[in-house]
C-alpha cells in the first residue's frame, strides 16, 4: 500500500551483530522485494480499508470464509498460458509435496465448495480477505504480495448485477464517484460468438481469451502473430480484433445479431444496473476479456477514468471451473479487489481518511506510590470500554506532549491530595478544560 516499504537501508555490524549473529554481521532490514511491512500507521489504514470491505459484504448479506495462503500446486496448474501460472511462488515442502503461496483465492473457494459437496446450500454467497502472492514485474499498485477482497456467488445464473452493486457501494463509501472510476463490462460469450462465426474449435477458446487479454500490453502485430500460431486463419484473427474494438451494445448487436446469448446477457445486466441505480458507473467495452482461463461469461474490470493506474478490481462468471477439478459444475461468479491500487487512487483524489491514532484516556500517577491506584483506575475504565494508556516513570511535561501526539481525549492525573479525597484531576485535551472528578464518576 502503503508508504513505508519504499525506503532502503541496512543495519550495520555494530547495530545488530550481537543479537542476530549473521555470518558477515549485516542483515537486510527491508522485507523481500515487492513485499511490505505494516508499521502502525500503515496497519491502521489497512484495517480501515478491510473494515470497508467487511461492511459492504455485510450489507450484501455475504458470509466470511478463509483459506490457507499455502495451497497445493495442482490447484493452480492450468495450461492456457496465463501469466498468473508463470508467476507462482511454488516449491516442494519438507514432505516432498508441491505447494504454492496462492496467487489468487478463487481455486481455494472452488476446492471448499467441492469439499462441502451436498451439504452446501445454494445460493452460496461468500467473501474473504486474504493475502496473495505473484512474482510480478513491479509497477505502481502491482507488487509481489497483495491483499484481495473477494466476493463470490455460487448457484445463481445471474449474480453479476449484485456483485457490481457491491463494488459500487464500496467506491461510494470511500468517497469515489462515477466520474473518478468506471467499470468496463463485457462477456466472454462475445468472443465465443466470433469463434463460432469462423467455425473455430471450442478447445481454442480459452487460449484465444488469454492471448487477447494482452492487447494493450503487447502490440497488435504481436497479438495477431500469437493468434495465428494457435491455428486461426488471418480472416478469423481480423474478425476477433475488429469485434474487440466495439464500445457500444447497439453496435455489438448489429455485428453479432440480437439472438446471440452474449448480447441478451449484457442487455439484461445493463437494464438491471438502471434499476439498482448504478448505470452511470458501468460501460460496455468488448476489449475486456480478463487474463484468467476460467471465465465463461460476463467479465468486468474497474478502472480510474484518468487512466493513470492499473485495474482496481476485476471478476466475472466462471461456470465451468469445478469440472476442471473433476467435480460437477455449479454456476459461479465473483470478483477480486486488491488493496494496493485503491489506496493509490484514494491518495490521488485526496480521499485518504485521517489515520492518526486515537485513544480515550491517559492515566498518570504523579507520585510513585500512586501507581497502584492509577492501575485500578485504568482497569475500571477499560472494563467500561475505554482505551486507556497507563504511563509511569515520566515527567509531567512529557506526558502532556505525549497525550497530544497520540491524540488522547483525556489526561487523568492521579495526585496525592486529590486521591485522599477520592478524586482525580482530568484534563480534556480538545478544550484544555481541567477539573476534579470523583473516581467513581470518571466515565
Ligand atoms: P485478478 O484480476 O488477477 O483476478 O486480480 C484481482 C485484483 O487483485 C486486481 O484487479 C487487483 O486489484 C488485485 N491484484 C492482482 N494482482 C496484483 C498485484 N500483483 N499487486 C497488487 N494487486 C493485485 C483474480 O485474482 C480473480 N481470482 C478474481 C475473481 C474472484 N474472479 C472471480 N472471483
Amino acid at each position: 500500500l502503503f508508504s513505508s516499504a519504499a525506503s532502503s537501508s541496512t543495519l550495520t555490524h555494530g547495530d545488530i551483530a550481537s543479537t542476530h549473529g549473521d555470518a558477515d554481521g549485516v542483515v537486510e532490514v527491508n522485507p523481500p522485494r515487492g513485499t511490505r511491512d505494516f508499521p502502525p500507521e500503515d496497519m491502521r489504514l489497512r484495517t480501515w480499508l478491510f473494515d470497508q470491505f467487511r461492511e459492504v459484504s455485510r450489507l450484501m448479506a455475504f458470509e466470511e470464509v478463509d483459506f490457507p495462503v499455502l495451497e497445493s500446486e495442482a490447484l493452480f496448474i492450468r495450461k492456457a498460458g496465463e501469466e498468473i501460472t508463470q508467476q507462482l511462488y511454488n516449491f516442494e515442502d519438507k514432505g516432498g509435496r508441491r505447494v504454492v503461496l496462492r496467487p489468487e483465492i478463487t481455486p481455494s473457494l472452488a476446492r471448499l465448495v467441492i469439499k462441502q459437496g451436498k451439504s452446501v446450500s445454494l445460493p452460496l454467497k461468500w467473501f474473504t480477505i486474504g493475502q496473495c502472492w505473484r512474482y510480478e514485474r513491479m509497477t505502481r499498485g502491482r507488487r509481489r504480495e497483495h491483499y484481495q477482497w473477494n466476493m463470490d456467488i455460487f448457484g445463481v445464473p445471474k449474480a453479476e448485477a449484485e456483485l457490481l452493486h457491491a463494488i459500487v457501494l464500496l467506491f461510494q463509501r470511500l468517497g469515489i464517484t462515477s466520474s473518478d472510476v468506471g467499470i468496463r463490462v463485457s462477456s466472454r460469450k462475445v468472443l465465443q460468438a466470433v469463434l463460432n462465426m469462423y467455425s473455430i474449435p471450442d478447445h481454442l477458446f480459452t487460449q484465444v481469451c488469454v492471448i487477447v487479454d494482452k492487447l494493450g500490453k503487447m502490440t497488435r502485430e504481436e497479438i495477431e502473430k500469437e493468434l495465428v500460431s494457435t491455428g486461426l486463419s488471418s480472416e478469423a484473427v481480423q474478425g476477433i480484433i475488429d469485434v474487440l474494438s466495439i464500445k457500444s451494445l447497439s453496435k455489438l448487436e448489429e455485428v453479432l445479431g440480437s439472438d446471440v446469448e452474449a448480447v441478451a446477457d449484457l442487455k439484461k445486466l445493463f437494464s438491471f444496473a438502471e434499476q439498482y441505480g448504478y448505470a452511470d458507473w458501468i460501460c460496455f467495452d468488448a476489449s475486456v476479456v480478463r487474463g484468467l482461463a476460467y471465465y465463461t461469461g460476463i467479465v468486468f474490470e474497474a478502472f480510474d477514468r484518468e487512466g493513470k493506474l492499473r485495474a482496481i478490481c476485476g471478476g466475472g462468471r466462471y461456470d465451468r471451473l469445478l469440472s476442471t477439478f473433476g467435480s460437477e459444475d455449479i454456476p459461479a461468479c465473483g470478483f477480486g479487489f486488491g488493496d494496493a491500487v485503491i489506496v493509490e487512487l484514494l491518495k490521488e483524489k485526496g480521499l485518504l481518511p485521517d489515520m492518526s491514532r486515537q485513544i480515550d484516556d491517559i492515566v498518570f500517577p504523579l507520585d510513585e506510590e500512586l501507581e497502584g491506584p492509577a492501575s485500578s483506575i485504568a482497569s475500571s475504565l477499560r472494563k467500561k470500554g475505554r482505551s486507556v494508556e497507563l504511563v509511569e516513570d515520566k515527567r509531567l511535561k512529557w506526558v502532556f506532549k505525549h497525550a497530544e501526539r497520540i491524540n488522547a481525549s483525556r489526561l487523568i492525573l492521579v495526585g496525592n491530595s486529590e486521591w485522599e479525597r477520592g478524586m482525580v484531576r482530568v484534563k480534556v485535551l480538545s478544550t484544555r478544560e481541567e477539573f476534579e472528578v470523583k473516581t467513581s464518576e470518571l466515565e
